[in-house]
């Protein structure tokens, strides 16, 4: 039997020695293995049941995994409070594909999607459909409360649920999220002690108004790396209420931070939770500064490099919504492309532009006039993951453009602010 370093419980030391099945050890060996690298004195219990699994996709290497998956459902372990996963690679009906790619996803790729699928229905999974990266919006019901412990590591999930609904999680891999879920235990260290949610990092913001939630994060997430920083001076323009504007920002932003740099927390000095109940006494002596202002940003932004072959050409497809957008980010979208296209005189969008949600908020999105609108206006709207759209030889030639700092970190896409991508779809 694996020596653990840390301190076991007895119920946990007599699933160590295999009294509850071959797979409940092993899957607990993982864990106190993982805590035990990071010094973990002890393991807790996962209080928030529901679990979010970071690996979605049946892509066909991924043999280790569905071997372990099968061990799971053949012993019949189930997260006692279901999970949500991270979305589908494919959409061939919202995001069409040529033969070429179909053949690539369907039997390449993702060959194995449909028989990954039913082993996390098996295990668990809430709905069919409960496909998204963004489980804490309430339409998808997924959410923490304030001091919660969960077994998640979809890093923009992880940083939102920490950051702004108080909850405590560490950026786990794929495969922890999943163990730590089915046995109910998780490693104590990091970003589930207070010790480890106070900041080495004092972040102020000087810009003449608000920043892009998107370049704001990926230049706090590059310079503090993986780091707790505490930032000053944007409530000035957020406010000190996470309205649901406010939560998309704050989506945006720390999926950035959690991309361009490896951030799980972050506090905004008078608007999440942590800040507004404990202020600035978060704030670790010696904390580093950095001072962001107009002049930073656009040198940061400038920065980003074009991956594309032909740097020169205008971009064939637009992606907007990674992570998933909300529903009042999907209404904003959709009246900004109308009301764009009216001043451009065009019928249509000048790009092919797809719109990225949850299976949740699409559905209700469908319910409103403005979906009728904004589909014959030639967007479509999906729930898949850009990204793994992307990660292949075909698709990756395409010009995509996107307004996702972590869909540009991980693929060739190109990086546009907000108002320059509108300009684009619009053809202005
Ligand atoms: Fe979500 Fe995929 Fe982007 S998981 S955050 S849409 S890379």
């Amino acid at each position: 039997m694996y020596e653990p370093k840390m301190k076991l419980t007895q119920p946990q030391l007599s699933i160590l020695r295999g009294e509850q099945g071959e797979t409940k050890q092993k899957m607990l060996e993982t864990i106190v293995r993982f805590g035990d690298i990071f010094n973990a004195p002890r393991l807790v219990k996962v209080t928030h049941k529901k679990g979010h699994l970071v690996t979605s996709f049946g892509i066909n290497l991924l043999k280790p995994l569905y071997k372990t998956m099968s061990e799971i459902n053949a012993e019949n372990i189930k997260a006692v409070g279901g999970f949500t996963a991270d979305p589908r690679p494919i959409d061939y009906v919202n995001v069409k594909c040529n033969i070429l790619e179909k053949l690539v996803f369907s039997k390449i790729m993702y060959g194995k999607q449909t028989f990954y699928e039913e082993q996390l229905r098996q295990a668990g999974l809430s709905h069919k459909n409960a496909f998204t990266c963004t489980p804490y919006l309430k339409e998808v019901g997924n959410i923490p409360k304030e001091g919660d412990v969960a077994s998640w590591a979809e890093s923009s999930a992880v940083v939102f649920a920490n950051s702004v609904l108080g909850a405590r999680i560490n950026r786990n891999s794929g495969m922890i999220d999943l163990f730590g879920t089915l046995l109910g235990y998780v490693p104590y260290f990091g970003l589930l002690t207070d010790e480890g949610r106070k900041a080495s990092w004092k972040v102020i913001i000087k810009t003449s108004k608000l920043p892009e939630a998107q370049v704001l994060g990926s230049a706090i997430g590059m310079r503090v790396n993986d780091e707790v920083p505490y930032i000053i001076g944007l409530d000035k323009f957020l406010g000190n209420v996470i309205n649901d504007d406010v939560e998309g920002y704050l989506k945006d932003f720390g999926a950035a931070t959690a991309s361009n740099g490896a951030i799980g927390l972050y506090h905004i000095d008078n608007l999440t939770p942590e800040a507004k109940k404990l202020g600035d006494s978060l704030i670790n002596e010696g904390a580093r500064q950095y001072v962001i202002d107009d002049e930073e940003l656009d040198k940061i932004y400038k920065a980003y490099p074009i991956m594309w072959k032909h740097k020169d050409k205008p971009a064939n497809l637009v992606f907007i919504g990674c992570p998933h957008l909300t529903l009042t980010q999907l209404r904003n979208w959709s009246k900004n492309i109308i009301q764009g296209l009216k001043e451009t005189g065009r019928k249509k969008v000048a790009v092919r532009t797809i719109l990225t949600t949850s299976p949740m908020v699409f559905e209700l999105f469908k319910r409103e006039t403005l979906y009728t609108e904004i589909i014959s206006k030639g967007v479509r709207i999906s729930s898949i993951c850009p990204l793994m759209y992307t990660n292949n030889p075909l698709t990756n030639r395409r010009r995509i453009l996107t307004n996702s700092n972590k869909f540009r970190t991980y693929s060739r896409a190109r990086y546009m602010v907000d108002a320059d991508i509108l300009n684009c779809v619009i053809g202005r």
